[in-house]
Formats: structure tokens, C-alpha cells, sequence
């Protein structure tokens, strides 16, 4: 996929996974994990499995210049619905749980390569946290290799806290895995704590829209 440095920058919209994503999904899928899971897992996550909520987040160039007006987390939800006639743009991360006995096990999260470090597996986590609550999870957790460290400090981030660990979970090198857990999903004290951080995300990314928006403006100036 070639994508100029400015588009790099700019919001993610997020949607649940349809069928159509999968071909995307599974080039990202093959970078991101040792042992990638195959399109006929996906398929069955997304046809048959009645407790899998998988989305994706995509580029959304008009995101860019809304985002740069203001507004914070409702907006860029708001920007998030894509009307039905418009074009997908690039799918740049996904993210899977299930809702299972009232816990979000967090099945996969992943950002193609060339877009990590610019917020958008926060923007992930953070939705996720947000739409298992709404679905009624009382609390998230997932698995995580124990060599996973930039994973783990993003569920950190967002306080989820080491509670066990799964000898050789990992088949491919008999690897460790983490259990990581968040705190209540309902908790008052973590409601705001996830406030504050979506708030902090938002402005992280209209900073940069900004920062792009004048750089266009310079440009534009002086050409
Ligand atoms: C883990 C992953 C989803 C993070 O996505 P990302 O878009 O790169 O992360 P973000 O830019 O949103 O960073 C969010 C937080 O993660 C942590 N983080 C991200 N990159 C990091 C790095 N290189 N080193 C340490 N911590 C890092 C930080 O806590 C960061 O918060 P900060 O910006 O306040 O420092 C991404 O690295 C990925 O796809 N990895 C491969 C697949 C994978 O390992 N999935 C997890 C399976 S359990």
C-alpha cells in the first residue's frame, strides 16, 4: 500500500470487520504475529461465532481537516460512521474481542507496520474498552507474550494488570503469555481514567491534523 507521510497523520474511522476486509486483514495479520490465523479462522469469527465483535479502523482523509475544527471523542465517533455509497479507504488495524460471561477476552489487536507508533492501537484498545462496557462486559482481558513488551505497555497505559500467566501458551516457540485484566469496566475511577485518555488521544491526533493543516497552509503560501 503507498501512502504519502501527510495521510500517515491522520485519524482512523472504525467498522466492525466485514467479509470484504479479510484480504487486508490477513496481510496485516501475517506481519504482526508468528503464527498467523488463517482467512477460513476470520471467516468463522466473523459468520459463525455469535460472541465475536471484530472491527477494523481505516484512513479517513476527511477526518483530517474535521478533526483539525476541534470537537473531541463524540465527534471522531461521529466521524467514524461512513455513509453506506462512499469508497472503503486502506484498513490500517484491527481489533477482536469476545463477550463471553460478561468479560471482553480480547482475541486480537493489530496495526499494519507502517502505521504503529501513531496512536491507532491506543484508538483500538480504547474503543474496544468502551464498546464491551456498552454491551455490558464488567471487566477486559486478554493474553499477551511475555517478549511482547510495546503490547504490554499500551494495556498498561490503559491499567490493565498482570494476574497469571499461561505456561507455553504460544505453540510456535513455547512462549509464556501474559493474563492481563483491566480494572472494573463500570468503576467510576476507571470511567474516568478512560476519559481522560480518549481525551488526551483526540487532542494527540487534532495536533497533528493541525500541524499538517498549517504545513499545507505554508505550502500553499509560498508556492
Ligand atoms: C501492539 C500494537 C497494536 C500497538 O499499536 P501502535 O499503534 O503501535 O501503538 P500506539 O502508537 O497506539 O501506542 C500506544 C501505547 O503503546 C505503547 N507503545 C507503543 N509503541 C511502543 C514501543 N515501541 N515501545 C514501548 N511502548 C510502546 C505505549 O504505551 C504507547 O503509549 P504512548 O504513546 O503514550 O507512549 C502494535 O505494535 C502491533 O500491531 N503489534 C503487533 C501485533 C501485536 O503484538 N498485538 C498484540 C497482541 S497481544
Amino acid at each position: 500500500m503507498n501512502v504519502s507521510d501527510d495521510l500517515k497523520q491522520i485519524p482512523a474511522r472504525i467498522e466492525p470487520m466485514a467479509a470484504s476486509d479479510l484480504a487486508q486483514v490477513m496481510e496485516i495479520d501475517q506481519t504482526a504475529f508468528p503464527s498467523p490465523w488463517s482467512t477460513r479462522a476470520y471467516e468463522y469469527e466473523l459468520r459463525y461465532n455469535e460472541m465475536a465483535h471484530y472491527f477494523v479502523a481505516r484512513l479517513d482523509p476527511a477526518a483530517l481537516a474535521r478533526a483539525a475544527r476541534g470537537g473531541l471523542w463524540q465527534r471522531l465517533q461521529r466521524l467514524w460512521a461512513r455513509p453506506a455509497s462512499a469508497p472503503a479507504p486502506p484498513l490500517v488495524g484491527y481489533v477482536g474481542y469476545w463477550l463471553m460471561a460478561g468479560e471482553a477476552h480480547i482475541s486480537t489487536i493489530a496495526v499494519r507496520e507502517e502505521y504503529r507508533g501513531r496512536s491507532l492501537g491506543e484508538l483500538l484498545l480504547a474503543f474496544t474498552l468502551q464498546d464491551a462496557a456498552r454491551r455490558s462486559a464488567h471487566v477486559a482481558t486478554l493474553e499477551v507474550r511475555v517478549s511482547n513488551l510495546r503490547a504490554q505497555q499500551l494495556y498498561l497505559k490503559y491499567d490493565f494488570e498482570k494476574v497469571g500467566m499461561r505456561k507455553a501458551y504460544y505453540s510456535d516457540n513455547n512462549e509464556d503469555a501474559f493474563i492481563m485484566t483491566t480494572p472494573p469496566l463500570h468503576s467510576a475511577a476507571y470511567q474516568e481514567k478512560q476519559r481522560r485518555l480518549r481525551t488526551a488521544l483526540v487532542m494527540r491526533f487534532q495536533e497533528r491534523a493541525g500541524k499538517t493543516a498549517s504545513a499545507a497552509r505554508t505550502h500553499w503560501q509560498t508556492h
